[in-house]
């Protein structure tokens, strides 16, 4: 008893710190820095790309691929130029550069502030399911916590918007993407296993099982390899959850993407891997 009312008190803190760090987010808002970064955007960067970022004589930079570079990697970009004909804007300094950047975000950050508005879900809510009922961490991480078989979340919520967060959910694999397909495999030794391949040759096949663990398998000791049309994600979340709780959830993905800093990608890393 004694116990389950301590866990409960530290549950309540950390539900209240973390909608003070959310709070602290918003009150950061279109604060001064940010005006200073649309001054410096409208006269530095609105010739070539627009005055609202989605293009002219230089690409969209709301574009999917260039929304999730890191803000290391925009600040880069910037500083450096790119061989495509990006010129480098080194001489503006770090400083402008960096409110630059993070006003450039909140041009890309409002068609998911629309998706935020339409998603009036209670995103502490979200977060207890997500790491309790729901079991997503069990396959997916988030901010450095859950699973490794799923891909990380941190950031979706900050280029999804919250319609198409609640469609991925309740009607996952819509197309199942090749390297996400749930592949059962029998051995000539009558042993079946089901997991996602993650690597394969003609020679092998490296499957990884829901526990987590990796086998090293010889093709010519399998009897059969059935690729399947859909991933790991269960189907069955449009009846597990309900639509508030759903709501919950996309809530809290979304705050999640919108207020955790994407780490800079390792040197030499841009683009990343992306799906
Ligand atoms: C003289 C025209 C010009 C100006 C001014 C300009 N850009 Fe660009 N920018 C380009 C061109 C052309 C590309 C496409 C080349 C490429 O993708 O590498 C580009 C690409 C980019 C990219 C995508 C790079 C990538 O890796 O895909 C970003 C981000 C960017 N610009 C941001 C900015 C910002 C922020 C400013 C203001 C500081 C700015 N640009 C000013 C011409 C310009
Ligand atoms: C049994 C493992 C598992 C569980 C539990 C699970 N997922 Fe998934 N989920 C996957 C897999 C596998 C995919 C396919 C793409 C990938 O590998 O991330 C996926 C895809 C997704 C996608 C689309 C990702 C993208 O990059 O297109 C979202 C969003 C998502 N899941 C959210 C959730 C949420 C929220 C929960 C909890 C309500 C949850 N998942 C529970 C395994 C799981």
């Amino acid at each position: 008893m004694q116990l389950k009312g301590s866990r409960f008190a530290i549950l309540l803190v950390s539900a209240a710190l973390f909608l003070f760090a959310e709070m602290s987010v918003m009150a950061q808002g279109p604060g001064s820095g940010d005006n200073r970064g649309a001054q410096q955007f409208a006269t530095v960067c609105a010739s070539c790309h627009g005055s609202d970022g989605t293009g002219g004589k230089a690409p969209s930079l709301m574009a999917p691929n260039i929304v999730a570079l890191s803000d290391a990697e925009l600040i880069k970009v910037v500083h450096d130029g790119t061989a495509a004909g990006m010129p480098s804007f080194a001489q503006l300094g770090d400083a402008k550069i960096t409110s630059i950047v993070r006003y450039l975000r909140t041009l890309q950050g409002q068609g998911n502030m629309a998706g935020a508005a339409a998603a009036t879900g209670d995103a502490a809510a979200g977060r207890a399911l997500y790491f309790g009922k729901a079991q997503c961490s069990s396959c997916h991480m988030i901010q450095g916590k859950g699973g490794f078989i799923a891909s990380d979340l941190t950031a979706y919520g900050r280029s999804h918007a919250a319609n198409a967060i609640a469609e991925a959910i309740v009607k996952p694999d819509n197309p199942v993407a090749p390297e996400s397909r749930v592949v059962e495999v029998q051995t000539k030794t009558g042993r079946k296993l089901t997991g996602v391949v993650r690597n394969e040759d003609s020679f092998d096949i490296v499957l990884e099982t829901e526990d987590g663990r990796f086998h090293f398998l010889a093709r010519r000791d399998l009897t059969d390899v059935h690729y399947t049309d859909h991933s790991l994600m269960p189907h069955d979340y449009g009846t597990r959850l309900t639509p508030a709780e759903l709501n919950n959830i996309v809530s809290f993905l979304i705050v999640v993407g919108q207020t955790t800093p994407v780490e800079p990608a390792p040197p030499g890393r841009r683009h990343g891997g992306g799906h």
